[in-house]
């Protein structure tokens, strides 16, 4: 059945709206605030999609599906108790990359999901919902390519930590801007009104 597979999906983008807000503390932690931004970004972004999806799913289910929430602690579990003043250069490193490395991978996993639920449904004649998912895709496959262009930036100057503090507030500025110009594009910025 379609519902199923499109709950799955709805289902996934909590996990991800947990993981963007987890790396987004995280990097603020770490006083990393370019990083911190763009999950920042990447969860307001992802927060409106998961809820044109879920009013999406109602409409070609006629339910009201209830959410299933992940359970999945993050990376900031990690530095629970700790004072950021007080950690070592060398765990706050690991941290940086890790953080990045579980970015990739979540991504990375997200995409191989979403394409094989695609797929299910295309295969099943569920024509509608196979395009809607497919945008989606299209966007993971979009944000999978940006991060991996910013990881091989670093892995390329093997995570210089004062090259990566000076990418910082360039950074910063471009997804604080990307943020406005994106709920100047939502006026109507409640899920009710921002679906087309
Ligand atoms: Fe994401």
């Amino acid at each position: 059945m379609a519902a199923e597979w499109l709950i799955k999906v709805n289902n996934r983008f909590h996990g991800a709206l947990n993981f963007h807000r987890d790396a987004a503390d995280l990097f603020w932690f770490l006083s990393l605030p370019g990083f911190a931004m763009l999950h920042e970004y990447q969860l307001a972004v992802e927060a409106l999609c998961q809820r044109k999806l879920k009013k999406f799913i109602t409409e070609v289910t006629g339910m009201l599906v209830v959410d299933g929430l992940p359970i999945r602690a993050g990376m900031s579990e990690i530095v629970k108790g700790k004072i950021r003043t007080k950690i070592e250069p060398t765990f706050r490193w690991n941290m940086l990359k890790k953080s990045w490395e579980a970015y990739e991978e979540w991504e990375r996993e997200t995409l191989a999901e979403y394409e094989v639920i695609a797929k299910e449904l295309s295969n099943d004649g569920y024509l509608v919902e196979y395009s809607y998912i497919l945008k989606i895709v299209n966007e993971v496959n979009e944000e999978l390519n940006h991060l991996r262009g910013i990881l091989i930036e670093m892995s390329g100057m093997d995570w210089d930590i004062s090259t990566i503090s000076d990418m910082q507030e360039a950074m910063q500025e471009k997804y604080e801007y990307k943020l406005r110009e994106m709920h100047k594009r939502h006026k109507k910025y409640h899920h009710f009104n921002s679906i087309e």
